[in-house]
């Protein structure tokens, strides 16, 4: 019989995304224009293209799913601030490549003002940015650069006049970035949905685990769950490490084969309506922990839940990350790996031999996801809303100064937490990463 799926969550609503239009409007200066592209696809090899995915930022002002397209804010627009040019229908083209949603439909379905096809684009945008001075789009974009570049020559006539016409740039990415820190409700039912898909593809993994089994072979089973789910993509290149190779942090060959006696680190997550789960979970091959990977495991895991503990409204990442250094710290020095006294080794830095990357990153439509992690100079005030990593870990060399039994061996655990009013809320609390349930549920596998 058929799995039953997961109940699916609320899409983004058009009126969702015209209020993020309308914020992002309402800071910008008067007589401006706000120009941001669509991805475009890529040549995978002859013939074949990547899957395409959306740039994030014109996805979270539009919602807009296809490649080469424009949007064009124009804040105080009297005929409507939202334009958006699109590929243009083409019977066939789309025998081939499949229905294009066309200028009509963009109106109708997307809630934008105006949509027009992109073959009008050269005549109708200098038009459209008359009377406009500062153009604000993403000013790493090469082909957006080239473009209003292109649209200053045609409108040179009008500038010569004394009239309007674009003088400036201005960059619309940190604005946007600012924006997309601070997720909607709509935005947190998405990226539990994520959560809960990757938490169920590493449980997954870890009913199926087992010695003799290629890296490759667990990821086929994360990666199985999360497409089953609707989960299309992998949010980013899925981890799979045996042994030695957890200590390889974006260890992406997933080529080896799992021994017995060894721990497996898988850090994956999928991709649900372009929001991220991002999950390490590290576990024994065979379903038992040995004495010394114990050891170790429970160091990663006592500072890794009193992180996920601390987070609410008003601390810092930077001061979880403190928190974690303390515990990791600590927990080495107890082991042998450090020489005491703590905060000698916190001073000195010791420990980033064993732990060398940050507690925390920003989650939402990216991995690593937009947003300053310092405002005015200062480490950023959590704030309900905000969506983050925690995800602690040790990295044992197998070098010849470190106890024997901890060589080798690499671990992190990661979850999902959202900022609340009150606190936090884990949204990957679906997998296990206590020892005896990790255990309890191999068991069964
Ligand atoms: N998967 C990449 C990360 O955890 O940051
Ligand atoms: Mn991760
Ligand atoms: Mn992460």
């Amino acid at each position: 019989m058929p799995r039953t799926a997961l109940p699916r969550p609320a899409a983004i609503s058009s009126d969702e995304y015209r209020v993020r239009r309308q914020a992002l409007m309402a800071a910008l200066p008067t007589h401006s224009a706000v120009l941001i592209s669509a991805a475009s696809l890529v040549t995978r090899n002859r013939d074949s293209e990547y899957a395409f995915r959306q740039d994030s930022d014109f996805h979270y002002l539009s919602g807009f799913p296809e490649p080469d397209a424009l949007l064009v804010l124009l804040p105080g627009r009297d005929a409507g601030e939202a334009v958006l040019f699109c590929q243009e229908k083409d019977p066939s083209q789309e025998v081939w490549t499949g229905i294009r949603i066309g200028a009509e439909a963009a109106v109708t379905g997307y809630g934008v003002d105006e949509a027009y096809e992109n073959d009008t684009r050269d005549t109708l945008l200098p038009e459209l940015l008359e009377g406009r001075e500062t153009l604000f789009l993403p000013l790493d974009n090469g082909e957006m650069l080239a473009l209003v570049e292109s649209l200053r020559a045609e409108l040179a006539p009008q500038a010569r006049r004394g009239e309007r016409t674009p003088r400036a740039f201005a960059d619309i990415v940190p604005l946007i970035h600012a924006q997309r820190l601070i997720k909607s409700e709509a935005e947190l039912g998405l990226m539990r949905h994520a959560a809960r898909i990757s938490a169920q593809a590493h449980r997954r993994a870890m009913q199926n685990v087992g010695p003799g089994l290629f890296e490759y072979q667990l990821q086929a089973e994360l990666e199985h769950e999360f497409v089953w789910h609707g989960a299309r993509e992998p949010a980013y290149a899925t981890i799979v490490g045996g042994g030695e190779n957890a200590c390889v942090l974006h260890y992406i060959e997933n080529s080896a084969a799992l021994r017995d006696g060894d721990l497996v680190l898988i850090d994956a997550g999928g991709e649900f309506e372009l929001y991220a789960g991002d999950i390490t979970r590290t576990f024994p091959v065979n379903g038992r922990f040995t004495p010394a990977q114990r050891e170790l495991y429970e160091v990663v895991l006592k500072a890794q839940c009193r992180a996920v503990a601390a987070v609410a409204p008003g601390t810092t990442l930077s001061a979880i990350h403190d928190g974690v250094v303390h515990d990791l710290t600590a927990g080495l020095i107890r082991l042998g790996l450090l020489e005491s006294p703590l905060e000698a080794r916190i001073d000195d830095h010791g420990y980033r031999r064993f732990f060398l990357h940050a507690t925390s990153h920003w989650l939402g439509l990216d991995v690593h996801d937009v947003g300053t992690y310092r405002l005015d100079g200062e480490p950023r005030v959590l704030t309900p809303g905000m969506v983050l990593t925690v995800e602690p870990g040790l990295y044992i060399p197998d070098a010849e100064d470190v106890p024997e039994a901890y060589r080798g061996i690499g671990i992190r655990i990661e979850d999902d937490v959202a900022v609340t009013a009150i606190g936090h809320e884990v949204l990957t609390a679906d997998v296990p990463k206590e020892v005896t349930e990790i255990e309890a549920l191999m068991r069964k596998g």
